[in-house]
């Protein structure tokens, strides 16, 4: 079985989120979690799916405006969160301190990180992905525990991969999720669940799917149609 997470983005407006619901409604399956704008996670609350938000504040609840705090987030049921996306890392420009700062309070309120790593297509043509996954993680995980580590999913994705419909060999998919996977455990003793994402899709996911190494994905685009992720989440069982 693989793990199967989606990231609907800014995407849908309220109509097409509510035929998306209505779409996957007679859902059952135990490999899905949904992460959808925060303005819409009620909608999803009773549909007996795992929430993740895409993001969340860097401080506790309180005076901060525009933000949602880990208290608040936890208490309309939601338990996992992306940190670090490429998208808020090059538009919003988030830092990896930034990330470092949102995987520690999310552990503080026991909610699981969903931790995004990956190249540019500028990086990996100069050889650096190797570098600049390590330096992602290494900062991620700065001060944490050990014991902690563990608890963090990490989703490796390329960012000329993402919404791109461009996806990697998968001989180079494992190259780097076995990197990914040493590196873990030789820093941290640590082995987690890694995903695989950008740019997945119902034509991609036979052939992605014969990769061993990878515990399942982080799907975008194809998480907003319900028809395509409902046979992306059977693929997966
Ligand atoms: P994509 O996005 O599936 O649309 O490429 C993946 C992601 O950004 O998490």
């Amino acid at each position: 079985m693989k793990l199967v997470i989606g990231n609907q983005k800014s995407y849908l407006t309220k109509d097409e989120v509510d035929i998306f619901i209505d779409g996957i409604k007679n859902i059952k399956c135990n490999n899905f979690i949904i992460c959808p704008s925060n303005i819409y996670i009620n909608d999803f609350r009773s549909m007996g799916i795992p929430l993740g938000s895409q993001n969340v504040s860097s401080y506790s609840k309180g005076a901060t405006t525009g933000e949602v705090s880990c208290e608040q987030l936890k208490s309309i049921g939601v338990n996992y969160s992306i940190v670090g996306h490429s998208e808020r890392r090059e538009k919003l420009k988030e830092s990896i301190e930034d990330t470092n700062i949102k995987i520690k309070k999310l552990l503080e309120h026991e909610m699981i990180p969903i931790l995004c790593v990956g190249e540019t297509l500028e990086q990996r043509d100069n050889g650096k992905t190797k570098d600049i996954i390590s330096t992602e993680l290494i900062g991620a995980f700065a001060g944490i525990d050990k014991e902690k580590v563990k608890k963090v999913i990490i989703a490796y994705e390329p960012i000329w991969a993402i919404g791109t419909g461009v996806v990697p060999s998968n001989k180079d998919i494992e190259d780097i999720s076995k990197y990914i996977k040493d590196l873990l455990y030789n820093e941290f003793e640590s082995v987690n669940t890694l995903l695989y994402g950008g740019s997945v899709n119902t034509t991609n996911i036979d052939e992605l799917n014969k990769i061993d190494i990878i515990d399942g994905y982080l799907i975008g685009g194809a998480s907003t149609k319900a028809v395509e992720i409902l046979e992306i989440i059977h693929k997966c069982e």
